[in-house]
């Protein structure tokens, strides 16, 4: 299903909240919330929202267990543009969450080493029982996490080539595409699929064109984020602005 929100703020709280209450509802159990998460510009309100629950409304991480998307490849995890970083600055800095309890992939691994990590990733989801939410953003050239165009479906996490969209996109973070990495570590299309809910935000008018694909297109390898149409249990949560040019 499609929601669409007024504006940014609104539908960010509305996913914060959506969150939050998985969080609560593990904990009256005493079970643990597995969260797979995103970064980038769309989610920072998200996160705002959560610091905001956890110092003004006591809302505890410590049973919350979380796994990135992606990380570029090579990145230093104390690098500012890091996904690390970015993860510490927006959230894990400012809650409770037990630090063991992050995963990020690895930036800095050799690259002998990356199947094994990539399968022992996939491994470590499975033994937390597996993704209860999924949190996605979508890039303009219909990746999610970084599975650009030429995905599989069934694709797990593994190191891939970046889009050269992709790479103009971040060059600003970078100071200049030529510093943006050409590859990155991510979750695959099938790791996705297995998360019990899937969140998809999109903002803004550049968004648009990119998310009528996602929607109402035609299912391919072209543009990876149309493969969530083939999923019960995913949302694409929008702003008027992003959802603009649904039919
Ligand atoms: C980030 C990620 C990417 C972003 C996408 C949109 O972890 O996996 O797929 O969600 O590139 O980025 P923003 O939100 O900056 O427009």
């Amino acid at each position: 299903p499609v929601t669409i929100f007024k504006n940014p703020k609104e539908a960010s709280l509305h996913v914060a909240h959506r969150i939050a209450n998985l969080i609560k509802e593990k904990q009256k159990k005493n079970e643990n919330a597995v969260l797979g998460l995103a970064t980038g510009a769309t989610p920072i309100a998200v996160y705002a929202e959560l610091v905001r629950l956890h110092k003004e409304e006591g809302l505890s991480f410590k049973n919350v267990v979380t796994f990135n998307l992606d990380e570029y490849y090579p990145m230093q995890p104390n690098a500012a543009q890091s996904y690390v970083t970015f993860m510490n600055d927006h959230l894990f800095n400012h809650i409770d969450i037990d630090k063991n309890n992050i995963h990020v992939p690895d930036g800095t691994l050799a690259l002998d080493d990356i199947q094994a990590y990539c399968l022992a990733y996939e491994n470590k989801i499975e033994n937390f029982g597996g993704l209860d939410i999924q949190i996605l953003g979508i890039g303009r050239t219909g990746h999610i996490g970084f599975n650009e165009p030429g995905s599989a479906p069934n694709s797990g996490t593994r190191l891939v080539t970046l889009d050269d969209l992709t790479r103009r996109d971040a060059a600003r973070d970078f100071g200049g595409k030529s510093n943006v990495p050409t590859k990155a570590i991510t979750m695959g299309i099938g790791t996705i699929f297995k998360a019990r809910e899937i969140v998809l935000m999109a903002w803004n008018k550049k968004k648009a064109p990119i998310i009528k694909k996602a929607v109402e297109g035609e299912i391919s390898s072209d543009v990876p984020a149309t493969y969530l149409q083939l999923s019960d249990s995913v949302e694409f949560i929008l702003d008027e602005d992003a959802a603009c040019l649904l039919t």
